[in-house]
């Protein structure tokens, strides 16, 4: 993994989960936070909605009527917290989310429709894709491309928290493998440096004693869609690793169109939650092919699906024939600038799941 990887799971302890390890906070670092004995391992309904009783309690009881700040990226954690706070501070909790035009298609649009129209949520929508993409032009070197899109978000979470009002918490999405792995010190060399002292607010983690599982379990309970709390991991840069090299806006939309043809075909094949991660590429590689009986020169598109348990070693999908020729076809029809797809055939190791 390269070594400034960046999620936002852990990088505001991180503010929201989705770049891997800019920031650690030090102090929860240096706490020794170990998952109380009496914590039975959720995995009914029942389990799920005496724990919701207990958080909303104790949440209550930490935050009082003051207002908590919470960066919404979507993921299952920041959307289970986000569900949990709501419940019990209702309006107090104020959400931002940051569009950072890297989300796949339908994304932000999903957290707008679950959070502010169905739970009623105080949410601050900013779509910052310009000034993603004006910073990323032209930037090829994949740690660059990985620093600029962790730095900027914080930069531009930190701008919306500078212009609210009497915020006394931040609410954060860690998990209990977050813990883990902050303990072992495997993401304390990412640290660069901290939050920004505008950020420095006391904690609020409901859920940094569950385990993934859990999280589902809880997000389930508490009635969120299973699209949001089934959803497969997206690494926080987003669909910037899947634009191989500089990104362009085209090609940027190529990746997006590519990924939302691969989700839907999958789903409608009954493979939706049951493969791992799957994902389209479209490197910065044009080769020749044929559209309407005339010479296209356009990009191909990879298509990559894969099953692990730890991500440490992954295997490929065994995807069916047919299933590809659809794919295939609807993508080189129907996304511009492609003229041919591939199948990643390749397993962690020697590969890694993402191209960048
Ligand atoms: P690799 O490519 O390292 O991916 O084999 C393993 C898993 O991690 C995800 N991934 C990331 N997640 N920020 C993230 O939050 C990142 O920068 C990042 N890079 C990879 C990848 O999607 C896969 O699930």
């Amino acid at each position: 993994m390269p070594d400034c990887i960046i999620s936002i799971p852990k990088l505001l302890h991180n503010i929201v989960k989705c770049f891997r390890g800019i920031f650690i906070h030090q102090e929860a670092l240096l706490m020794a936070d170990v998952r109380p004995e009496s914590l039975k391992r959720i995995t009914t309904k029942a389990q799920a909605d005496e724990f919701i009783d207990e958080q909303i309690k104790s949440i209550k009881a930490q935050v009082g009527d003051k207002k908590v700040l919470l960066a919404l990226s979507g993921g299952v954690d920041s959307s289970v917290v986000a569900a949990l706070l709501i419940k019990a501070i209702g309006t107090n909790l104020v959400c931002v989310h940051v569009n950072h035009g890297l989300l796949r298609k339908g994304e932000p649009e999903m957290v707008c429709k679950v959070f502010r129209d169905e739970l009623g949520a105080n949410l601050i929508y900013v779509d910052a894709t310009d000034r993603f993409l004006d910073l990323l032009a032209g930037v090829s070197d994949p740690e660059q491309k990985r620093h600029i899109i962790g730095e900027e978000f914080i930069k531009v979470f930190a701008e919306e928290a500078a212009k609210l009002d009497g915020i006394a918490f931040l609410a954060q999405g860690t998990i209990y493998p977050d813990i883990l792995e902050s303990e072992q010190g495997i993401k304390a060399h990412h640290n660069v440096g901290g939050l920004p002292p505008e950020l420095d607010f006391e904690l609020v983690e409901p859920v940094k004693y569950l385990y993934k599982d859990e999280v589902r379990v809880v997000g389930s309970a508490l009635g969120l869609p299973a699209k949001m709390v089934y959803r497969q991991p997206f690494p926080g840069p987003g669909l910037g690793v899947r634009c191989p090299g500089a990104i362009t806006r085209d090609r940027l939309e190529a990746v997006r169109e590519s990924d939302a043809i691969l989700r839907e075909e999958f789903e409608k094949a009954g493979l939706a939650g049951k493969v791992w991660q799957y994902f389209t590429v479209v490197p910065d590689f044009k080769s020749t092919g044929i559209k309407d009986d005339k010479r296209a020169f356009e990009w191909l598109c990879i298509v990559r699906a894969i099953n692990t348990t730890d991500v440490v070693k992954c295997t490929v999908e065994p995807i069916d024939y047919d299933l590809m020729c659809r794919i295939t076809d609807r993508i080189t029809h129907e996304v511009p600038g492609i003229n041919r797809v591939l199948y990643d055939y390749t397993p962690k190791p020697t590969a890694t799941v993402e191209y960048e």
